[in-house]
């Protein structure tokens, strides 16, 4: 008999294949997540759950699904999940790390040179029908060359973007709890107290997880600290910045611009005040959605679901003493 599982969402093709030659798999559709209750009554007896990060995995959760060995996350972040709640049930589980670094690092740059140039601002000129001749003046935007970088978490994503920075010509500075040496010498980026770092630099980009220590980690006091022409991109998790503060923080102009893949909420609603803002860009969340990065994903959490299955541990597991426990 084929172990049983869940999946929150239909995934990239050759993962899916992978996942029914193995498992018995039931798979929600829809193109919005499963609702709570959708997840509850289909968990009873699974092995195995495969989420995104829009499901919020708890206790409370897990508790309807006694069977349950291995939940694979499909995304790096497992902000969603309640991990010591998995723990101390010994569910093992497992995400996605490394094959969506290159492509985020690339989006992050993307978000920064567009805030740096204005494209999106441009684009909305050219489709106002109001180009109307090449002007001295006509958005200005800032140099990227030259100017410095702060990197606030020097992780896998940071140091990929550090790496890019480090082409077009950046002084990049950074900050981390831990520090990097060994990236500092290959690199040639210099650690920076947190303050430090938010003083000097030119264009702030934020690459921590989301935990209770870095929820709201950017507020009123810190855009404070920041240049009134810093320009602040975070690719990582929305409730990392207080949205309102930034928002006041773009309207009074105490700094210059924003440039968000993640919001809180998410999706952010069309009516919020952060949208009603020219110096701000928002994207969708798509910061890993290339073609091939997202197939990568799926098919590292396709792997990571069967290992737990097997009771082996995955590749990518984040509470390995559960798999080593149940031996
Ligand atoms: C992740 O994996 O955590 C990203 O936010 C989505 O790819």
């Amino acid at each position: 008999m084929k172990p049983r599982v869940y999946i929150t969402r239909m995934l990239p093709k050759p993962a899916m294949e992978r996942i029914n030659s193995f498992c018995d798999a039931k798979t929600w559709d829809g193109e919005l997540p499963p609702p709570r209750e959708v997840i509850t009554s289909n968990i009873s007896d699974v092995e195995g759950l495969v989420s995104l990060l829009t499901d919020k995995i708890d206790a409370d959760l897990m508790d309807k699904a006694p069977k349950l060995k291995v939940i694979s996350n499909y995304a790096v972040g497992f902000d969603n999940i309640d991990m010591e709640a998995a723990t101390k049930r010994g569910i093992i589980v497992a995400n996605t790390p490394g094959v969506l670094t290159e492509t985020t690092a690339d989006f992050t740059f993307a978000l920064l040179m567009s805030a740096a140039r204005r494209v999106v601002e441009g684009d909305k000129v050219v489709r106002a029908g109001k180009w109307k001749t090449w002007g001295p003046m006509i958005l200005l935007g800032q140099d990227v060359h030259g100017a410095t970088l702060g990197i606030v978490g020097l992780g896998r994503i940071g140091v990929a973007v550090a790496r890019r920075a480090k082409g077009f010509g950046m002084r990049i500075i950074y900050y981390d709890p831990n520090r990097q040496k060994q990236t500092e010498e290959e690199l040639g980026v210099q650690y920076t107290e947190f303050d430090k770092l938010l003083s000097e630099s030119d264009f702030v980009t934020l690459h921590t997880n989301l935990t209770p220590e870095t929820h709201h980690l950017i507020g009123a006091r810190q855009f404070e600290l920041m240049k009134k022409t810093c320009i602040l991109v975070n690719t990582s998790r929305g409730p990392i910045l207080d949205n309102m503060a930034l928002y006041h923080a773009l309207r009074d102009g105490r700094i210059a611009y924003a440039a968000l893949d993640v919001t809180e909420p998410e999706p952010l609603p069309p009516d919020h005040p952060l949208l009603t803002l020219d110096n701000v860009i928002v994207a969708p969340h798509i910061a890993s959605a290339s073609v091939a990065t997202r197939t990568k994903m799926a098919l590292m959490a396709a792997e990571n679901l069967i290992a737990g299955l097997k009771g082996e541990m995955p590749a990518n597991p984040i509470n390995p003493e559960t798999v080593k426990r149940a031996r």
